[in-house]
């Protein structure tokens, strides 16, 4: 199994690829500004007897995705996880101050971007009659927050991409998820002061927030041969928050 993990030098593509490369498969992930980290993540893969590489990346500049994946090699499985994270950080615009310089670099990259790098991988899967994509989104997407529209209105994208592709390529054995993360506890959500994430654990059912951990057990379920014939569905990690009047 070779699988390519977008954004996998950090975060849930970061453990995504630890998760990967401890079931023996080699692993590909790759980067935008981080190759430095992109670098340590291969370096430590290796180091445990793994097979690793890095690849650059950019989502914003198309031309960069058809080598990326040229470089990567045939890939059995694809984890759609790098993102443009745009105006949603430091914390959002609201919507009717969203530029529509925003809106098309937003859409560019994170739907656009991502459905060229699905073109790349199809046709080999196809060949091969076996493949697994897994795009990774936001309960954001299906919520709703003030603030991130932008965000979330791409993440939604991709569950309709997963959708369409589901049925177009089922038959050549490609199964295609959509893997959701609510609040998840990677390095990006440091800022974020311990009394709200004890605020959104409270609103889970489980109680608690996931770990980037908790996110790859998911999406490696859903992008690997254990995953027998599940295929177009959005599946939603038990980290989003207040799904529920029970959370009240
Ligand atoms: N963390 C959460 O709470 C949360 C919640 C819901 C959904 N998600 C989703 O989970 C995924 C991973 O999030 P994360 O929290 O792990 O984020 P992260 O730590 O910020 O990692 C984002 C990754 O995307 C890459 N990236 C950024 N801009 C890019 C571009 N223009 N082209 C290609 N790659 C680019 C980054 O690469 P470099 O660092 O190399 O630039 C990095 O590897 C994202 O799809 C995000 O929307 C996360």
């Amino acid at each position: 199994m070779h699988v390519l993990i977008t954004g996998g030098s950090s975060g849930i593509g970061k453990a995504t690829a630890f998760a990967y490369a401890e079931t023996g498969a080699r692993v590909t992930i790759t980067y935008n500004m981080g190759a430095d980290r992109a670098a340590e993540v291969v370096e430590r893969i290796r180091a445990g007897g793994g097979q690793a590489a890095a690849v650059h990346l950019d989502l914003e500049d198309h031309a960069t995705i058809a080598p990326a994946v040229a470089a990567a090699g045939p890939v059995d499985a694809l984890v759609a996880n790098a993102v443009r994270w745009g105006t949603i950080l430091p914390g959002g615009l609201a919507f009717k101050d969203v530029p529509a310089s925003e809106w098309a670099a937003a859409l560019h990259a994170n739907v656009t971007g991502n459905a060229l790098l699905v073109q790349q991988v199809l046709p080999g899967m196809r060949r091969r009659g076996f493949g697994r994509i897994v795009f990774v989104s936001s309960g954001i997407a299906e919520e709703g927050v003030p603030g991130p529209g932008v965000y979330g209105t791409a993440k939604m994208a991709l569950h309709g991409m997963a959708r369409a592709l589901a049925w177009e390529a089922g038959r050549d054995g490609i199964l295609v998820n959509v893997a959701v993360a609510g609040l998840t506890v990677t390095d990006a959500a440091r800022p974020i002061p311990q009394e709200a994430l004890d605020l959104l654990a409270a609103r889970t059912p489980s109680r608690r927030l996931s770990t980037a951990g908790d996110m790859a057990a998911l999406v490696l379920f859903l992008g690997s041969a254990a995953n027998r014939n599940l295929t177009g569905e959005i599946v939603r990690d038990g980290s989003n928050a207040g799904r529920s009047a029970h959370a009240l």
